[in-house]
């Protein structure tokens, strides 16, 4: 190792716990670790009034977000020569190519892209198939990350991994030990997952965020239009989350949420609108909507939203070995 290196490298470990910040000491490292902050990546992404809410001055607050910046362009600036890749945009394959392309290449890392439909139409599915291929190396598609997995409706199961991760030539013990998993049980709970999930991340080189579904909780325990605006606030926040994790990680961000029907609206896919509405619709950035087809297994995507690709549609099938691509001729004789 040459000396500059040498000195890099240093540099690089300086900045390792959030204790090793200029103006974060042992106090008040734990009360930042109190509502969730355990890394510099997150305290990098943090809100002024995020911190004051653990009992932070303002001015300190801002000092430390400012601090965290800082030793976080120091190991980009050292990582840039030796892997100017690792800060760019990731994608992961869907296993499936018509999907793939229709979103083009794969699920983006730093954004949050929103899979919704009715019950059956493979939200999940699609989530179980995701878990394995970030798995993958960068060469078949995949980030060679592990995914976090929140789940809300308890629909995860170890066996559609297993099954898709074969598909996959992965070996299964290895693959169910990169998914880590959490059910939530309330929204609150659903939210304080994701709060503390800073260092899980960091620690397992998650690359992958799930949330199936984002909405469930929030739909059944906020009912009437009295709630409305909690609910919204609430899922606003819990969105903001989820999408400064995929920045400060270089993770994707997938979330699933149920369709409800809108009678009274003008037409839209279906006349159904995903449970959230606006703020859901603006925060994620890539929104793909799932109908079942003609054919028990046969399902149809439509990217409804994206920031620079074509609206189009993409069919699938569902298998055991999870999503595949549909053939011509197998559509044809249907
Ligand atoms: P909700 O969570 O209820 O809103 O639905 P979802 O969109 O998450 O649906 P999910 O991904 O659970 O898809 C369920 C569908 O996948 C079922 O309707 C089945 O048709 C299909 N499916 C699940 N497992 C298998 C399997 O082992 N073999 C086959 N052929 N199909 C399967
Ligand atoms: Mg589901």
């Amino acid at each position: 190792m040459s000396q500059k290196e040498k000195v890099k490298e240093k540099e690089k470990k300086t900045f390792v716990d959030i204790e090793d910040l200029p103006s974060v000491g042992q106090a008040t490292a734990e009360k930042l670790r109190e509502i969730g902050y355990n890394t510099i990546e997150a305290l990098a992404t943090a809100t002024v009034s995020e911190l004051v809410a653990a009992g932070i001055g303002e001015k300190k607050a801002a000092e430390i977000i400012a601090a965290a910046r800082q030793a976080i362009e120091i190991s980009w600036v050292t990582a840039k020569d030796l892997a100017s890749l690792r800060m760019n945009v990731g994608r992961i394959t869907t296993g499936v190519k018509q999907l793939d392309a229709l979103i083009g290449g794969g699920v983006e890392t730093q954004s949050i892209t929103e899979f919704y439909g009715e019950f059956g139409s493979g939200k999940s599915q699609l989530c179980h198939q995701l878990a394995v291929c970030v798995q993958l190396p960068v060469e078949m598609g995949g980030l060679n990350g592990a995914a976090l997995y929140i789940d809300t409706e308890n629909t995860f199961r170890t066996e559609r991994i297993e099954s898709i991760a074969k598909r996959f030539g992965l070996d299964f013990d290895e693959v169910s030990r990169r998914i880590i998993y959490a059910e939530a049980y309330t929204s609150d709970h659903q939210m304080l997952l994701l709060e503390k999930s800073d260092k899980v991340i960091k620690e397992n080189n998650v690359r992958l965020i799930i949330i199936d579904s984002l909405t469930s909780h929030f739909r059944s325990e906020y009912i009437g239009r009295q709630t409305l605006a909690e609910r919204q606030q609430k899922l606003n926040k819990h969105l903001h989350k989820l999408i400064r994790l995929a920045r400060a990680f270089n993770a994707a961000a997938v979330v699933t949420n149920q369709v409800m029907a809108r009678p009274d609206e003008f037409f839209s896919p279906a006349a159904v609108s995903p449970v959230g509405g606006h703020i859901v619709g603006h925060t994620s950035h890539t929104r793909i909507f799932l109908r079942k087809s003609v054919g028990k297994n046969i399902r149809i995507a439509r990217l409804v939203s994206s920031p620079y690709l074509p609206e189009g549609e993409a069919v699938f099938k569902i298998t055991e070995n999870g999503l595949e691509d549909v053939e011509e001729d197998e559509l044809k004789s249907r």
